[in-house]
């Protein structure tokens, strides 16, 4: 899987998010108490931007800004209606200073 570099490790600091464009993708990537996780930029429910919504990093969880499922970011599936279906996740590290992403 090619590796994306994102941005430095400084510029997402805990409880940061950044939204970045990767081969046409949209995603999500989330600063969480130290740990780095992405998601797509889009409901799973109506297509909302997803990202967008309120992050909540001591839940690890992001609200769809558009009619209020709250997703796990670790996991990608919802933990409140309306959204029912998961979300696709892309890992994420952090190496030498910089934060990776792998899209496929
Ligand atoms: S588009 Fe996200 S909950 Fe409807």
């Amino acid at each position: 899987m090619p590796d994306h570099t994102i941005c430095t490790i400084e510029e997402l600091p805990e409880g940061a998010k950044k939204i970045v464009e990767v081969d046409g993708i949209e995603i999500g990537v989330f600063n969480c108490g130290g740990e780095f996780l992405a998601i797509e930029d889009r409901c799973s429910h109506d297509d909302g931007p997803l990202a967008e919504g309120e992050f909540d990093p001591a839940a690890c969880t992001v609200e769809c800004p558009r009619h209020g499922s709250l997703f796990d970011l670790k996991s990608g599936r919802p933990k409140t209606l309306p959204a029912f279906a998961p979300v696709e996740t892309f890992p994420v590290r952090a190496e030498d200073g910089q934060i990776k992403l792998e899209v496929d």
